[in-house]
C-alpha cells in the first residue's frame, strides 16, 4: 500500500464514491451529449478551421472530450480568468490572467466553458474579443444554470440545463477538489 501524505485534515481518500456527493449527471450521459455537441459543431463549421478557446481551469476536461468529437481541422488555445476563489458565489469581477498565445483576429472562435452561471465571465470575454476583430464567436458550455443569470449571454452549444445548485466534477471544483470525478455531482456535505 502506498503511504499517502495527508496535508489536510479530513481528506476523504475516495473522491469517486464520496458519500457527501449526489450524482446529478452520469459519465455516460455526459459522453453521449458531448458526442452530439461535437456533431453539431462539425456540421456548423464545415469548411472552416475553428479556434477552440478553453476557459481554464474548469473547462479542461470538457475541452479534451469535445475536440475529440469534432471531425474538422481545428486549433486550440487557453485563457484563464479570475474566478470565484475558494467560495461558491461570483464576486462579479473578471480579469484575464492568461491570454491566448496567438492573435484572435480573423479567427472563428468557440469559447469552451464548463458552466454558464451568472454570465459575467462570458459577457466580459465576448466584449473583450469582439474588439479584437474576430470573424465570429460562439460559446459551447457543458452546463447552464439559467436561474442564476445576471447578464444575458447567448449559448450556441449547450450540454445540460441544471438547477441552482453548486456542482462539482468533470473539471469543476469546490476549493480545487473534485475536478477528477468522471461525473457531475452536487455537494451535500464536504468531508
Ligand atoms: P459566471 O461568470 O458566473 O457565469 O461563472 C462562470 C464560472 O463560475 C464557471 O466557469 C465556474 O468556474 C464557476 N462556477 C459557477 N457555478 C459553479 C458551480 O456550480 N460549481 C463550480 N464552479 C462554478
Amino acid at each position: 500500500m502506498i503511504a499517502f501524505p495527508m496535508t489536510e485534515k479530513n481528506v476523504n481518500l475516495s473522491e469517486f464514491n464520496d458519500p457527501g456527493l449526489e450524482v446529478l449527471i452520469t459519465a455516460e450521459a455526459i459522453s453521449k451529449r458531448i458526442a452530439e455537441m461535437g456533431e453539431q459543431i462539425t456540421r456548423d463549421y464545415a469548411g472552416r478551421r475553428p479556434l477552440l478557446v478553453c476557459v481554464l481551469k474548469g473547462a479542461m476536461v470538457f475541452m479534451a472530450d469535445l475536440i475529440r468529437s469534432i471531425d474538422l481541422p481545428l486549433a486550440i488555445d487557453f485563457i484563464a480568468v479570475s474566478s470565484y476563489g475558494s467560495g461558491t458565489r461570483s464576486t462579479g469581477e473578471v480579469k484575464i490572467i492568461k491570454d491566448l498565445d496567438a492573435p484572435a483576429e480573423g479567427r472563428d472562435l468557440i469559447f469552451v466553458e464548463d458552466i454558464l452561471d451568472t454570465g459575467l465571465t462570458l459577457s466580459y470575454l465576448l466584449e473583450n474579443f469582439r474588439a479584437r476583430g474576430t470573424s465570429s464567436i460562439t460559446i459551447a458550455a457543458l452546463l447552464n444554470k439559467p436561474d442564476r443569470r445576471k447578464v444575458e449571454v447567448h449559448l450556441d452549444y449547450k450540454g445540460f440545463d441544471i438547477p441552482d445548485e453548486f456542482v462539482v466534477g468533470y473539471g469543476l471544483d469546490f476549493d480545487e477538489r473534485y475536478r477528477n470525478l468522471p461525473y457531475i455531482g452536487v455537494v451535500r456535505s464536504v468531508g
